[in-house]
């Protein structure tokens, strides 16, 4: 499963590639927005940093606007992703931007129905939103197995992008479910190290170290 890093923060997307956790970038409207600096210059340096995928959400709700927004991020850089909504008409962009050799990332997916209609579009990834739908009772989890189902089924090529990853137990789900990918916030990446018992064991061993009054350097 390859990781891809779901924010807008340049030092935390370095600090992840650092320990080869990025694969690729995720940002949306609203991390943009949290990143508070200018969406094409921060696209510029994350692009330059990381070689995977980096996806650029369009702002457009109409087809016509969006693909016109489509053209205008991959001319960013060329491992730039346009991300559309799960509409008519962010399929219909999907469609026309894929047949310019642009790829997609179609998100705000929360049905199996909208991810079958993602791939026949020709969409490179969709991203179903767990956590989204564990938030109104729903179980998220459930619908990545569901879309990993139907893609086997019938051999698509649209790579399964589980996003709205809250926790370590939603990380190890997905790669149970045979996502292809988990964009994953840092802060849960970070979590994804931690193990009360590697803690102790840890404080442990530095007291019988410490207790042999050794040095190594
Ligand atoms: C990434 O592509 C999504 O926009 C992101 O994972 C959404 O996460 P959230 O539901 O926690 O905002």
């Amino acid at each position: 499963m390859k990781f891809f890093v779901d924010t807008a923060d340049i030092g935390e997307i370095r600090a992840c590639a650092e320990l080869g956790l990025a694969d690729g970038v995720t940002t949306n409207p609203s991390l943009v927005k949290k990143a508070g600096r200018p969406f094409k210059e921060v696209l510029a340096e994350i692009c330059a940093l990381i070689p995977g995928p980096v996806s650029a959400e369009v702002a457009a709700l109409d087809a016509e606007t969006m693909i016109a927004e489509g053209r205008v991020l991959a001319k960013l850089a060329p491992n730039i992703v346009v991300k559309v909504p799960l509409t008519w008409d962010g399929l219909k962009t999907c469609r026309m931007l894929a047949q310019e050799n642009i790829r997609s990332n179609v998100t705000l997916c929360f049905s199996a129905n909208q991810a079958l209609l993602a791939a026949k579009a020709g969409a490179a990834y969709i991203s179903p939103f767990v956590g989204r739908l564990d938030d109104v009772g729903a179980e998220g989890m459930a619908l990545i197995g569901e879309i990993r189902a139907i893609y086997d089924n019938y051999g698509f090529a649209t790579q399964l992008l589980a996003a709205s990853l809250r926790s370590p137990e939603h990380v190890k789900q997905c790669a149970l479910a045979g996502a292809d990918v988990a964009t994953v916030p840092p802060g849960i990446l970070r979590e994804l190290a931690k193990h009360p018992l590697t803690d102790k064991g840890l404080a442990t061993f530095s007291a019988d170290w410490a207790a042999t009054g050794q040095s190594i350097l």
